[in-house]
């Protein structure tokens, strides 16, 4: 399976502390039957140009590669990428092109925790247009409250942009029943950990994998495999 959404790169956001941190993960993930992890650190206009995020993510890389290296361990292929928040002026941003998904047209795009408004989503879909980039929406469950009452999210799904979902939704006691709905109804095409670390916010795609396949089948969790790699054009 490819694990879409992580936090695993050393040192480059709230995710992992340091590359003993990122090992674990990525050896936890690799034993969950984890192939490929697209590493997705934060990016926040405010904090960072792109330029200066790229250089950081390299040297992050660079540093896991060496760790992967000497201990000698089996983990997942990486993808390098990057998980952008949406800004106004996302659509027209010069160096967007920067923050793809390695070897795609992809963005992990990261909306706004609060009810959207017309030009907030009017800027998602402009997006695409204007700069043929295909954004891949990321945890659209933890969006899910902040839209209820409004017909947003039913925009969103309406653009056919790919959608992301975390594994906490589908592992989560009480989200579980909605996860496997939209799942069944096929609104995912793509699913994330979004791990953080190895304490509250772990790599535990796997166990959402054993849990869609015995609510939806074999079949589903296949679907949603062939979807990512062909996404990611693997
Ligand atoms: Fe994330």
């Amino acid at each position: 399976m490819i694990d879409f959404h992580s936090h695993f790169l050393p040192k480059m956001d709230d995710g992992s502390k340091s590359c003993e941190m990122s090992l674990e993960m990525l050896k936890t993930s690799y034993d969950y039957g984890i192939g490929t992890m697209v590493a997705t650190p934060h990016f926040y206009i405010k904090q960072n140009s792109a330029a200066r995020f790229l250089e950081r993510r390299k040297e992050s890389f660079s540093r896991l590669e060496e760790a992967i290296a000497d201990s000698k361990e089996k983990v997942p292929d990486i993808i390098l990428g990057a998980e952008v928040y949406y800004f106004r002026g996302i659509s027209h941003y010069d160096d967007i092109e920067k923050l793809k998904i390695s070897g795609t047209d992809l963005l992990l795009l990261e909306m706004p925790f609060e009810q959207w408004n017309k030009r907030v989503l009017d800027e998602v879909e402009a997006i695409h247009e204007e700069t043929g980039i295909t954004p891949v929406i990321a945890h659209l469950d933890r969006y899910l409250d902040y839209q209820k009452g409004t017909d947003n999210v039913d925009r969103l799904l309406d653009m056919g942009f790919p959608i992301q979902i975390n594994s906490e939704f589908v592992n989560g006691f009480f989200t579980r029943k909605k996860a496997i709905e939209m799942i069944t109804d096929g609104v995912v095409d793509v699913l994330g950990s979004d791990c953080h670390n190895m304490d509250k916010r772990r790599p535990d795609l796997g166990k959402s994998l054993q849990i869609i396949e015995k609510k939806c089948g074999a079949d589903t969790v296949d679907n949603i495999y062939k979807k990512s790699r062909q996404l990611l054009g693997l």
